[in-house]
């Protein structure tokens, strides 16, 4: 999947060099381009913002800085423009799961107050939030939104990994244990070391539903 990121700070996103995600960067699995919208400024001094019309506190990004920037792309007819936004739609695993299913994403990111309506008028982007509150810019929502998806990209994580994970089937995972066996006198359940593939299962499943109805109850209803 070829990834897009139109961003003013593209420095913030070094953490996606880092582990699984580095690694599915590294393998070409994923092809990650940064886009430094300030390159697309016309003004001297590489200024990309300015104060809002009518007044209030904050600046706003011009809206020639993220039409050139985004014009600078090979855009193709099967490319997604997304603007992380508080505005926008939460993110939800149904949402990541198929975002991971497009071949190009462009993921806009806004900064300050945000972006000049008009440009966001032009461009029609998809709009997501990742939750009710207000953050300082949108690399770190992008950030979020790259790495939930690329985990349903194949190659980057094993199929098993996937389809038993939170979500995956409306209800959070099941307890993981790993050794030692016993740790401050807590024994690992017994079942899990009983070899018993068809048990193993159906505990997984009981107290997948069990968990689900104490943390989230509410998926259980849905
Ligand atoms: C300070 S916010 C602007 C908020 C805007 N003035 C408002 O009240 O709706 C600056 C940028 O951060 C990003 N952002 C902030 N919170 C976000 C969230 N919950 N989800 C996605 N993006 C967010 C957006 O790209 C936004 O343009």
């Amino acid at each position: 999947m070829k990834i897009d990121v139109l961003t003013l700070f593209p420095e913030m996103f070094s953490p996606l060099k880092e582990s699984i995600i580095g690694k599915a960067i590294e393998k070409k699995i994923i092809n990650l381009e940064l886009v430094n919208m300030r390159d697309f400024s016309k003004d001297k001094h590489k200024k990309v913002d300015d104060t809002p019309y009518g007044g209030g506190a904050g600046m706003v990004i011009r809206p020639d800085v993220v039409y050139d920037a985004y014009n600078s792309l090979k855009i193709k007819e099967n490319s997604k423009l997304i603007y992380l936004s508080p505005q926008g739609k939460t993110l939800t695993q149904e949402k990541v799961i198929s975002l991971s299913k497009e071949e190009h994403l462009i993921l806009l990111c806004g900064h300050y107050e945000g972006i000049d309506q008009r440009v966001i008028d032009v461009l029609n982007p998809e709009e997501i939030s990742i939750g009710d509150y207000v953050l300082t810019g949108g690399e770190l929502p992008a950030m979020v939104l790259i790495d939930s998806v690329a985990r349903y990209i194949k190659g980057v994580l094993s199929e098993e990994s996937i389809n038993e994970e939170s979500f995956s089937n409306k209800l959070l995972e099941y307890p993981q244990y790993t050794r030692p066996e016993i740790f401050l006198n807590k024994k690992v359940p017994e079942v899990l070391i009983s070899g018993h593939h068809e048990n193993i299962k159906k505990w997984r499943q009981e107290q997948a539903i069990e968990i689900t109805n104490k943390k989230r109850p509410d998926l259980l209803k849905k």
